[in-house]
């Protein structure tokens, strides 16, 4: 051991793999991951520590990437060789693809233990299940429909909430005037789509919103109302900075907490920033529904999917993996620092502040109105050569002077491609 160690240090970071020879309880479960922001990184130490205290040792596998664009690549080429994690975080759709090739484990009798199907909003449970069985634990829930403030500048400026979309083009164009970044932006495909989801929404309503990103519908693709959406970005895009190219989102969140933007568009996950950075909700920063689309959510759940396996330890772990993840306790507290609500709809939101609680009860009331509906960005609207159809056009639009008819026209014309 001495041995291995001075040739460790001797060696630096050259010889890293060795620590891969540790005992094995030094890593009883792998994850794969894309939480490597702050906040985010914050929360998933949760699981770890839970798990900690039940005697299972973690080997983190994260890997960087928004919306787990990278991470996605990685599991399948795991998958491929053979050698898949314990378990992997994973977005709708793709949980249902990993299901259909016959790759996870069930997780019925945990589910049926914690009574999963009473607690988990419907919306989420066409996710969480396939062919009738449980297949991902439910971290959380987080939604799209956001806005993020800076209070202090909103103080200094004079701008109140936005209730319209006229307030809010009226806001950002305040904060430009003054010489700050309107609208924080992060120009990555998915960051894009996010925000462009907000406009389908904001400029034609829910009903819209599921027409034409959940149904696929193609006229309401082309429609003048899609051509309206991408009319909306466009006039945003004229509030972001002209540095916002590749952005990652948390670097855009820090535009806003540093004081050198006003607003973001962006998953609540970005509390979770905010909080990792000690500010407060209503007195330091805030957070509203993107004007337009009150009464509605766009939602997406970080899911745990487990890979079969054989050896009976693993399969244990897994089991605990899943009733951790579920346990009320767990859920709050994963929330706190997420940023996000919790997956299981009867647990009392006092420990949580003032956003997620707001939060917590509009996705209630979304559910109830049937208007929680899932994220085309966060895999929960359209299978992934949709998403990632859509996210082409879209980034397109933003990369360039395309008018709004071309892009609703090609929109239309690329879902379609992508659905056959
Ligand atoms: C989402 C995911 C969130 C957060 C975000 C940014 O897709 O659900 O948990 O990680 O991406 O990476």
């Amino acid at each position: 051991m001495t041995v291995i160690s001075n040739v460790v240090k001797g060696l630096g970071c050259v010889l890293f793999p060795l620590a891969l020879a540790a005992p094995a309880h030094a890593a009883d479960v792998e994850v794969l991951n894309w939480w490597t922001s702050g906040g985010e990184a914050k929360a998933l130490g949760v699981l770890k520590d839970d798990l900690a205290e039940k005697g299972i040792g973690w080997k983190n596998m994260p890997v960087a990437g928004g919306a787990g664009t990278n991470a996605m690549a990685v599991l399948r080429s795991r998958v491929a060789s053979g050698n898949p994690p314990t378990a992997a975080q994973i977005l709708g759709f793709d949980a249902r693809d990993w299901a259909q090739r016959d790759t996870l484990a069930n997780l019925d009798q945990v589910a049926q233990e914690q009574n999963w199907s009473e607690v988990l909003p419907q919306a989420l449970q066409e996710f969480t299940k396939y062919n009738g069985h449980w297949i991902g634990a439910p971290f959380e829930i987080h939604s799209t429909n956001w806005v993020w403030g800076n209070k202090a500048l909103m103080d200094k400026l004079g701008i109140e909430q936005p209730k319209s979309w006229d307030d809010f083009l009226a806001a950002l164009k305040k904060a430009k005037d003054a010489g700050y970044i309107g609208l924080a932006y992060g120009g990555q495909p998915w960051q894009d789509a996010t925000v462009f989801e907000n406009v389908v929404l904001a400029s034609g309503g829910a009903d819209f919103y599921r027409q034409a990103l959940i149904e696929l519908d193609e006229n309401a693709l082309k429609s003048d109302t899609m051509v309206k959406a991408f009319d909306q970005l466009r006039e945003l895009l004229t509030y972001k900075d002209s540095n916002s190219s590749g952005r990652d989102w948390n670097l855009a969140t820090a535009l806003v907490i540093n004081d050198k933007a006003l607003f973001q568009i962006m998953g609540d996950w970005a509390k979770g920033e905010f909080d990792n950075a000690g500010l407060k909700p209503e007195q330091d920063f805030v957070c509203f529904r993107t004007p337009g689309t009150q009464g509605a959510v766009t939602f997406n759940s970080d899911q745990l999917i487990m890979f079969k396996t054989d050896d009976p330890q693993q399969k244990e772990y897994q089991e605990t993996m899943a009733k951790t993840i579920m346990s009320p306790d767990f859920q709050i507290a994963f929330s706190q620092l997420k940023g996000s609500v919790p997956a299981r709809m009867d647990l009392s939101a006092d420990k949580l502040d003032a956003c997620s609680q707001k939060g917590y009860e509009q996705v209630k009331q979304a559910a109830d109105a049937d208007k929680l509906m899932g994220s085309l960005a966060h895999g929960y609207a359209a299978p992934a050569s949709v998403k990632n159809a859509v996210f082409d056009i879209v980034s397109s639009f933003v990369n360039s002077n395309m008018d709004s008819q071309t892009a609703a026209t090609q929109l239309a014309r690329a879902v379609q491609g992508a659905k056959s």
